[in-house]
Formats: C-alpha cells, sequence, structure tokens
C-alpha cells in the first residue's frame, strides 16, 4: 500500500514491503539507506560544487530529493533525475510537491523517463553520477564513464554479489573477468573485482577512476571513484591490477591499491560531529564511517581473519580483539577492526608476527 515515507530530509510516497522485489510499483528499499547516506557524506566532504549530478536509476528518487535538501546549496547546480519505470516523471513530480521546496531548489530539478544509458549520453557531461542498479552495474559502465567529468565522481553500486564474492565463479569470471575467492576474505576480494572491472571500462576512454570511498555491506558493494583523464593515469591505475597464485590456481586480477582516501574519509567523520548535519545520517552509516576511519589508515590490502586462525591452531576460542590491536600497535604496528568482517583485523604487521601476537595473548 502506498504510503508517505520519511528519509533523511526527504518524503515520498512508496510501499514499505517485508520483502523487497523488482516488480514492486516504485522500488524503495529501506536497507539501502546508508548507500545513500554514504552520497550525502562523500558529496559534501569533498571540495567540489556547482555540480551537474546524474540519478539515472532512481527509482523513487529518494536519493535525488535527499541531494537537493541536505547538500550545502552552492554544490548543486543540477540534478537530472531518471528512470525507465513506466509514468516514472508523473511519479516523481509527485514527490517534489509533497516536500514543498522552494522555487529556486525546484528550479534545479530535471526529471526524464529514458533508458539510464540514453539519458547519460544524451545530457552529456556530468560532476556526480550514482549508477544503483538492480544486480551488476556492467550495462551502464560504458556510458557512466564516457559522462563522468574530469574531477568528477562517479559512484557504482552492485548487489550480485554472489558472482563476486566466490558463489557462482563462471559468472564472475564471465561479467568481472576474474576469478573469485570463496573464503573469509571473499568480500574485500570481491569489491577489488569490481574496481578493476569498472576502472577497465574508463580506460577504454582514457578516464582514470581511483576509489576514494568504498565498503560492502548486507547485500551490496558501493564505491565512489575520482576520475582524471588522461593515458598516463590510466596507464598508472591498470598497473594495480594483480592476479594471486593459491596452490596452483590464479585469483583475480584484483585492484591491489588503496579502497580509500584517508583524508575523505577525516572529513567525512567530522561532518558527523555537525548535530544538525547528522541528524540525517542513520547509526549504522556513522558506525561504517569511524571504522573505515580507522582501516583506512593502514595501507595494506587484507585482514587476518581470528576465527580461521583459531581453527588453524586448534585453539578453540580466540584472544580479546581489542587487546590483539592493542598488542600489535604496541609493538610498533597499525591495527584496526575492519568492516569487512566482524572476525577480522586489519594490519601492516606480517603473518609471522600476527601469529605470534595472537599466541601471546592466548598464554
Ligand atoms: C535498485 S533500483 C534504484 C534505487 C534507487 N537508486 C534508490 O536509491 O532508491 C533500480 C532502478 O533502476 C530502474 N531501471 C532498471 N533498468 C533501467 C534502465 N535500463 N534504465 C533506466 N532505469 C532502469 C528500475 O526501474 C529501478 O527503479
Amino acid at each position: 500500500m502506498e504510503q508517505i515515507i520519511s528519509e533523511g530530509n526527504a518524503k515520498i510516497y512508496g510501499e514499505l514491503k517485508q520483502v523487497v522485489t523488482r516488480d514492486m510499483v516504485v522500488f524503495y528499499n529501506p536497507v539501502m539507506r546508508v548507500n545513500r547516506d554514504a552520497t550525502i557524506l562523500v558529496l559534501s566532504a569533498i571540495d567540489n560544487v556547482d555540480m551537474k549530478i546524474a540519478d539515472p536509476l532512481a527509482g523513487t528518487g529518494v536519493r535525488s530529493l535527499r541531494m537537493l535538501n541536505e547538500l550545502d546549496e552552492k554544490k548543486v547546480k543540477k540534478i537530472f533525475v531518471n528512470d525507465k519505470k513506466y509514468k516514472f516523471e508523473e511519479y516523481f513530480k509527485k514527490n517534489i510537491e509533497l516536500n514543498k521546496f522552494e522555487d529556486n531548489k525546484k528550479e534545479k530539478l530535471v526529471v526524464e523517463n529514458f533508458d539510464a544509458n540514453i539519458f547519460l549520453l544524451k545530457n552529456k557531461i556530468f560532476d556526480y553520477i550514482d549508477i544503483d542498479p538492480f544486480g551488476t552495474p556492467n550495462t551502464f559502465l560504458d556510458a557512466a564513464t564516457q559522462t563522468i567529468k574530469n574531477k568528477g565522481i562517479l559512484a557504482v553500486t552492485a548487489t550480485d554479489t554472489s558472482a563476486l564474492c566466490g558463489s557462482y565463479p563462471t559468472a564472475c569470471k564471465r561479467k568481472y573477468y576474474a576469478t573469485p575467492l570463496r573464503n573469509e576474505l571473499m568480500h574485500e576480494f570481491g569489491l577489488r573485482i569490481l574496481v578493476r572491472k569498472v576502472q577497465l571500462i574508463g580506460a577504454q576512454h582514457d578516464k582514470a577512476l581511483t576509489p576514494i570511498f568504498s565498503y560492502a555491506k548486507d547485500h551490496y558493494m558501493k564505491i565512489f571513484f575520482i576520475c582524471f583523464t588522461g593515458k598516463t593515469k590510466v596507464d598508472e591505475i591498470l598497473a594495480q591490477h594483480i592476479e594471486f597464485i593459491v596452490e596452483d590456481k590464479k585469483y583475480g586480477p584484483i585492484w591491489s591499491g588503496l579502497l580509500w582516501d584517508e583524508i575523505l574519509v577525516g572529513k567525512m567523520l567530522k561532518l558527523l560531529e555537525n548535530e544538525d548535519f547528522a541528524k540525517n545520517i542513520h547509526n549504522d552509516t556513522k558506525k561504517l564511517v569511524a571504522i573505515i576511519n580507522n582501516e583506512c589508515k593502514i595501507k595494506t590490502p587484507f585482514f587476518f581473519d581470528m576465527h580461521e586462525l583459531s581453527r588453524k591452531k586448534k585453539t578453540g576460542n580466540t584472544p580479546n580483539f581489542e587487546k590483539m590491536i592493542e598488542r600489535l600497535k604496541s609493538k610498533g604496528f597499525l591495527a584496526s577492526r575492519t568492516h569487512f568482517s566482524v572476525t577480522g583485523i586489519k594490519t601492516n604487521a606480517d603473518e609471522k608476527t600476527f601469529e605470534q601476537c595472537f599466541e601471546e595473548e592466548m598464554k
């Protein structure tokens, strides 16, 4: 049943269902609140202003309404809101009225009802594009990487984590040109496969795409890239794609570089200290940013899994996680929890040192 739903500082007409399906009259998934909060946080923390923004797969358009309402006025020049759903324009205009925007805000919205690729290519160039599809983003990557501006931000969501995280390795190979891992590192590995795929499509258009904020959560992964145009920068990106060989089997290739811009994450955390700003951001998002603010300082990819180590050492239990982190730090290493796994510890210590600390803590 259609009702008025509030999210952040915006209201929409939509349905709140126990089980969210693609054939809903308009698609609204409350679980993706964190995904939309992340858009608000990243765009508030970057320096870019006067942005021409694209929301090509808008669903209810709640992300666009929130951008208009929650981003500083000087950030937004225009927001192009699009969905191919039947009568999307008519539906979204009701949402605009519901939010009672002043005319100067309303004028910033452009509503369209095209296939997302046509929408992107006909509007030519954007400072921010948010690709938020059902399943894989592949269908939209070519148009998105063509139309993202130099120094613009491209955000890509994927919900086909079963392929990226190794439940369906053949599908991963076909869709992402990579072999996934199926173990405790699968979420980070899958995210890095996705980063590389987006970068490969960007490379075709001389666009170098560097992750500035990435995460894997619930049933999806999301990456924000900053785009720089130029062949040399693209070559630098491609040089960071690597494969792993484990017991004679190849895994990847993956992006081996950084997943976060540490300064940007620090600014996102700082923004959350502002009560007025933070009231629109869900607690889950705040927790995610806080943990990423710690792990992003450690530049080594991947993490150690405490449960896996306990199994290997047949200890039956694990040391206290916080004490383990303190022990690593006391030896001069960086160490932190990781958002990728509740049983993981990220550190720049090597495997031998990590195992030594584990044993010392178990005594
Ligand atoms: C996951 S939902 C988007 C959710 C929305 N971004 C949000 O934050 O709530 C995907 C949307 O893409 C739309 N869609 C799917 N394929 C499309 C295409 N080729 N062109 C335009 N819209 C499309 C669907 O109608 C659906 O509303």
